[in-house]
């Protein structure tokens, strides 16, 4: 009954990760997938409380995991509910960390502690043992790792990426030095080799983490989470527990091939952001006091939104900071009382995460038949009356066309192919890739100077008045 459960569970995860391909199916998704986590802990928990009650050895301690889930649970509901929506990868970040932490601490309390702090010298099979060594191994980097990210998004440790002396190199002989401690564990029954694995591996996850830029974070982050569902897993195989190895199993999948797909829309390989010190070198100097712009009022702006027939938004990180996703709908929605067509672009590394712009435009109640990936918008730009930039920088800089450039190759959207572009933002401050924007001193383009917010707001009043 409880395989079968911990299979049910399994199936809800699975249907759960299928809603989470597709913004209009994402929010049922998550609700299929907490059943099937609420199914696998109340079954672990009927199954330990079996155990207990067939064997008076074991003695569990209620008060304990009913503590643990309440102040978890307290704990999760108050970070979530005050997070700001750009403090998000930071959060994601800590979660990782704990969740891997969480799986190492399983390992080492279901063999390790028993052996040399209880001092019992029990006998394992070598594949639990393995197991065990790779769930501390795993668990501990993504723990360290994790909240050397955190450190680097919240701006304690710097985000650029810090040189290590030996480069690679040095992290490769920590992971040959962890492969010794494991095997003086396992094949001379030596749990010392464990709590040796923890230590190197925390070196490990700082090592190989601070070496990356600042900008390259959520791709980490997304690796990061990928490994804290492996480790789960192996603690899974530690414990037999079979909900644990499924879920972390799909975690671990999930996450990488998110990692992936980052990777590539940014035209890197996950080799190239783990290793090439991204962001050290390369970034052109920003240059724009002598480049002429075409500096415009939302009067302009207005007036080039009013007669346009056809106008498509395309939201980045800006709109996330000034939390414009309302103003952006209001104004949507005023272009479209006066029959303009609007349609939003969302590039699939625009804003700081991963869904970052569907979630904001959601919560605008965006409809999501008139938001268009990469493919979709491409085609329609040079079709296209106004394109409306509100905060985005990076993920529209056609300098990814030029060889040579920092981002040479990454996919960006053409807006640029527009009769008309208008770019709302501050300055004219380069993006996370620091790097400068020909975007900004076409002809073709009027530069809006304001916060989105601002900025959107008064659009919409003088379209009102017009
Ligand atoms: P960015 O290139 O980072 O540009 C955002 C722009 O928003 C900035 O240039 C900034 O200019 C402007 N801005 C900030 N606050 C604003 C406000 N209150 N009002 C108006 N504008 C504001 O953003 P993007 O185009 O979305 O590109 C995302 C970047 O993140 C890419 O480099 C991408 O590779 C990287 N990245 C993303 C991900 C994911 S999963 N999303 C993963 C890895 C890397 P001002 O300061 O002049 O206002």
């Amino acid at each position: 009954m409880t395989a079968l459960l911990y299979l049910l569970s399994g199936v809800l995860f699975i249907l759960g990760l299928r809603g989470l391909g597709s913004p209009r199916t994402a929010r049922r998704g998550n609700q299929i997938a907490a059943v099937g986590m609420l199914v696998a802990s109340v079954v672990t928990l009927v199954y330990v409380f079996d155990q207990a009650r067939q064997s008076d050895a074991l003695s569990v301690l209620w008060w304990v995991i009913i503590l643990g889930a309440l102040i978890g649970g307290a704990i999760g509901a108050v970070l979530a509910l005050k997070v700001q929506m750009t403090s998000m990868p930071e959060l994601v970040a800590a979660f990782n960390g704990f969740g891997g932490g969480a799986s190492a601490l399983v390992a080492f309390a279901a063999i390790v502690a028993t052996d040399t702090i209880v001092g019992a010298d029990v006998q394992y099979a070598t594949e639990t043992e393995v197991t065990v060594a790779l769930s501390i191994a795993i668990g501990v980097v993504t723990l360290s790792g994790s909240f050397v990210a955190y450190g680097k998004l919240k701006g304690i440790i710097t985000g650029k990426p810090v040189a290590l002396p030996g480069g690679p190199y040095f992290n490769l002989m920590l992971v040959i030095l962890m492969t010794a401690a494991s095997v003086w564990a396992i094949a001379f029954n030596e749990p010392m080799g464990y709590w040796i694995l923890a230590a190197i591996a925390v070196v490990l996850g700082v090592t190989g983490v601070i070496p990356i830029g600042g900008a390259d974070m959520p791709v980490v982050i997304s690796l990061l989470n990928s490994l804290s569902g492996v480790a789960a897993a192996m603690a899974g195989f530690v414990i037999g527990n079979q909900g644990l190895i499924i879920a972390g199993a799909l975690v671990g999948a999930a996450g990488f091939i998110l990692t992936v797909q980052m990777s590539e829309a940014m035209n890197r390989s996950i080799a190239n952001v783990l290793f090439a010190g991204f962001g050290t070198e390369g970034a052109a100097p920003i240059d724009a006091g002598d480049k002429p712009v075409n500096s415009a009022t939302p009067e302009d702006v207005a007036i080039a939104l009013a007669y346009a027939q056809k106008v498509i938004i395309v939201p980045g990180y800006g709109l996330a900071v000034a939390q414009a996703q309302h103003a952006v709908r209001e104004l949507a929605t005023a272009l479209e009382d006066r029959d303009v067509v609007v349609e939003y672009a969302i590039h699939p590394v625009a804003g700081r995460m991963p869904g970052h712009m569907n979630v904001l435009l959601a919560e605008a109640d965006v409809p999501y038949d008139v938001l268009l990936d990469l493919d979709q918008a491409n085609p329609k730009f040079p079709h296209t009356d106004v394109t409306l930039i509100v905060g985005a920088n990076d993920v529209v800089n056609p300098s990814a066309r030029e060889a040579g450039s920092v981002i040479y190759g990454m996919p960006i959207l053409d807006v640029d192919l527009a009769a008309t572009t208008v770019v709302i933002k501050r300055s004219l401050s380069p993006g996370f890739a620091g790097i400068d924007n020909p975007l900004f001193y076409m002809p073709s383009t009027l530069m809006l100077f304001s916060d989105a917010k601002v900025a959107l707001e008064n659009i919409h009043d003088a379209l009102i008045e017009l």
